[in-house]
């Protein structure tokens, strides 16, 4: 069926997106999914039996909009606990449908026709469509390969009196590479007397590798207060389907924040958020950063003597691994035939850039049970 009329794309240059195409190819051939970025294995049975339990207890009809206050309390405790800051419940924290739907949420309520929005590439790939749809333009500013550090001098120099926000993804996806004191000590600088929003997507707060600290940007005030933070209780607690997350703001960032979230969802599935909110009983709850270390060092282990060259990785589910000396194909099709050919799904780099960028590097998620990555490895290990 086609509708009769005209319809102009809102969004022209987007179609499938290659974790779509990746996962479908990956099924379709039987390979070993390393692509998307979702875990392979079960959450806590606690957790489960937990929202049963919050359905047979009869949770099962609208949350309040800005979510479940027992959780919006817990999540208070941690930011109080880990970061020495104080978020009220009441007015500067609320609970979304995911991550994405908080970074939706969060530019349609600020991002304006004709403002620039800074964002780094490689870059995950919802927020230059995201900035687009609400009549902003994306600025682009490289992230320097090979350990994709920030160049603050150069982020300096793309601002101008248009600049509305900046996103920071840190912990980062695809890359695996986290901000430094330092980082947050420039930022400080270049923002500070501005009228620039930050956009935190700390999605990756807890996976944090090698003793290294997550440099949250609502630990820092002067950044706090122009922050919008967003997190995925997906990808804390390995359930990515339940589409689970939270924002935090200063009050009045907020208040704006809620202006567009109770009209595009208004409230979120009311038996996880109790669930959640029992469970997270303990601080210690939330440290996942252990067990997704061993799942890094054990696939890093497993690919020693390949020719793969493995990047650095210091936080999120994923490493990057650098194929030059196997092939010079360029990363899309090298990664397509991976999969089809020798049975490996990954996702190649280049697609998290505006602008053609080949570094012969492939995305691996190690989000995944020791069989999955021992399967992997076995056939990665061979080529
Ligand atoms: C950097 C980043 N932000 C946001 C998200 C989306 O999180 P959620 O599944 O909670 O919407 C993801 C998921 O892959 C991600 O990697």
């Amino acid at each position: 069926m086609q509708y009769p009329g005209r319809i102009s794309s809102k969004l022209p240059q987007v179609g499938t997106t290659i974790f779509t195409e990746m996962s479908a190819l990956a099924q379709q051939h039987g390979a070993v999914n390393l692509s998307q970025g979702f875990p392979d294995f079960e959450p806590d049975p606690a957790l489960i039996e937990a929202v049963a339990k919050a359905m047979r207890d009869g949770h099962n009809q609208y949350a309040p909009m800005p979510g479940w206050m027992p959780l919006r309390e817990r999540i208070a405790d941690k930011m109080k606990l880990r970061y020495g800051v104080a978020y009220n419940p009441d007015t500067e924290i609320t609970i979304t449908a995911g991550a994405t739907q908080a970074l939706c949420t969060a530019i349609a309520a600020t991002v304006r026709e004709g403002d620039e929005v800074i964002v780094f590439t490689p870059a995950y790939d919802a927020y230059a469509p995201l900035i687009e749809l609400f009549g902003g333009t994306p600025v682009y500013v490289k992230l320097n390969y090979p350990d994709y550090h920030i160049d603050w001098d150069q982020l300096q120099h793309m601002i101008s009196h248009k600049t509305r926000m900046i996103v920071l993804n840190n912990p980062h996806n695809p890359t695996g590479a986290v901000l430094k004191a330092e980082d947050l000590d420039r930022l400080e600088k270049i923002v500070n007397n501005s009228n620039i929003l930050l956009l935190a997507d700390e999605v990756y707060e807890h996976i944090t590798f090698d003793g290294i600290s997550h440099q949250s940007l609502t630990s820092r005030p002067a950044l706090a207060e122009r922050t919008l933070a967003v997190y995925s209780f997906g990808k804390t607690f390995h359930v990515t389907g339940w589409k689970l997350g939270y924002v935090l703001a200063p009050e009045n960032l907020m208040t704006e924040f809620r202006k567009v979230h109770q009209f595009n969802v208004f409230s979120v599935h009311r038996p996880q958020q109790v669930a959640l909110a029992e469970y997270l009983d303990s601080d210690s709850k939330w440290d996942v950063g252990s067990m997704y270390q061993a799942k890094r060092d054990e696939f890093l282990e497993l690919m020693k003597g390949s020719r793969f060259e493995a990047l650095p990785t210091h936080g999120s589910y994923f490493v990057l691994m650098d194929y030059s000396a196997i092939s010079d194909e360029h990363d899309v099709d090298f990664a397509r035939r991976l999969t089809i050919e020798h049975g490996v799904a990954s996702i190649p780099v280049s697609v998290f850039y505006n602008v053609p960028t080949h570094n012969k590097v492939l995305r691996f998620c190690f989000a995944k049970n020791s069989e999955t990555l021992q399967a992997g490895s076995k056939i990665l290990k061979a080529l």
